[in-house]
């Protein structure tokens, strides 16, 4: 199993959004049996909330389930448990390594950087810029290419 956390600062707004997405393309390339994922914040406030009303409003209008998803902080022992650790901005790379600096067994990386060429390299946040679609654009551009990424690198 290839185990895929996505990360944010609150865990209610980008990352759960990305987990959706990605979960969705998962399922519809048939590889649920093959990939797992989750999201959490390196910020426990928002702990047991369902995602932002601004991303469910966004994922109900794509078709996309967010269902039984609640946000959650990221722990130490979620280094053991994942492969990939994809973040959305420079700031919660550097959070993440203050809560593990371990990063020889796991891939800490942002979203973007997996995008050739991308408008941005962080995923803006729509908790401060109100904008849920672009962020929304933003999130499917990189959840597909993470996806392309994952099955060539372990030919799935
Ligand atoms: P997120 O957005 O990191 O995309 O979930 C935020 C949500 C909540 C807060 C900050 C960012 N907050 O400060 O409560």
């Amino acid at each position: 199993m290839i185990k895929v956390l996505f990360v944010c600062l609150g865990n209610i707004c980008r990352s759960p959004m990305a987990e959706a997405i990605f979960r969705h393309l998962v399922q519809q390339e048939k590889l649920s049996d093959k990939i797992e994922i989750d999201s959490g914040g390196t910020g426990g406030w928002h702990t047991g909330e369902l995602p932002h009303s601004g991303t469910r409003k966004i994922l109900d209008k794509q078709g996309i389930s967010y269902q039984g998803m609640k946000a959650r902080k990221v722990s130490e022992k979620d280094w053991n448990d994942f492969d990939y650790i994809i973040a959305m901005d420079d700031q919660n790379i550097k959070d993440l390594l203050e809560i593990n600096s371990q990063n020889e067994y796991v891939v800490i990386a942002k979203l973007m950087d997996f995008v050739a060429n991308a408008m941005e390299q962080e995923v803006p946040d729509p908790y401060y810029t109100g904008d849920f679609d672009y962020t929304y654009e933003l999130v499917t551009i990189g959840c597909n290419k993470l996806l392309s990424y994952i099955r060539e690198k372990h030919n799935i």
